[in-house]
């Protein structure tokens, strides 16, 4: 091979982008979770919550994480008040998620407030980042 194409071709395969969905937003928060007594976390366990429905004395009566964001977190969700758009919350599909640790944090409070009438445990939002970083 000439010895300019094979410059060229490094140059293209150190240059192509790797695509990861690591959060290091994410890996903090978890961490911090842990300093306040969460154990191993657990995608699996964030999952079923995602879909877990709560009941409220307010409408919607039965209220999930997917009910605004959908099951399939690939997919835009819907609030489910104000029928805005929310775009997908899977990195792969939208690199702009979990890069902001006050974003995250922010949201968790308030989203977990009003689908479960509290604040989340660290346990239940270490399940839920775990399961979300993946997608
Ligand atoms: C009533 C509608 C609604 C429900 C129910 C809801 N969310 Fe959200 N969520 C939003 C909106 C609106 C945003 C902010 C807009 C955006 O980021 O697209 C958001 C943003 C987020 C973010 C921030 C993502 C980022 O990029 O930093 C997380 C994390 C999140 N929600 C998790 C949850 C979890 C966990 C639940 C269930 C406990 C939940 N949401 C339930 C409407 C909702």
């Amino acid at each position: 091979m000439h010895k300019v194409n094979k410059l060229l071709l490094a140059t293209c395969l150190t240059a192509s982008p790797i695509i990861t969905h690591s959060s290091a937003q994410i890996d903090e928060l978890l961490n911090e979770y842990q300093q306040l007594g969460a154990t191993t976390f657990s995608s699996e366990s964030g999952k079923t919550f995602w879909s877990h429905t709560f009941n409220s004395p307010r409408a919607p009566v039965t209220r999930a994480c997917s009910s605004c964001h959908t099951s399939n977190l690939i997919d835009s969700g819907k609030h489910v008040r104000t029928n805005k758009a929310i775009e997908p919350l899977a990195q792969s599909v939208n690199p702009q998620r979990f890069s902001d640790t006050k974003k995250i944090r922010k949201w968790l409070k308030r989203n977990c407030k009003w689908t479960l009438g509290r604040e989340c445990t660290a346990q239940e939002k270490g399940d839920i980042l775990t399961y979300l970083k993946d997608l």
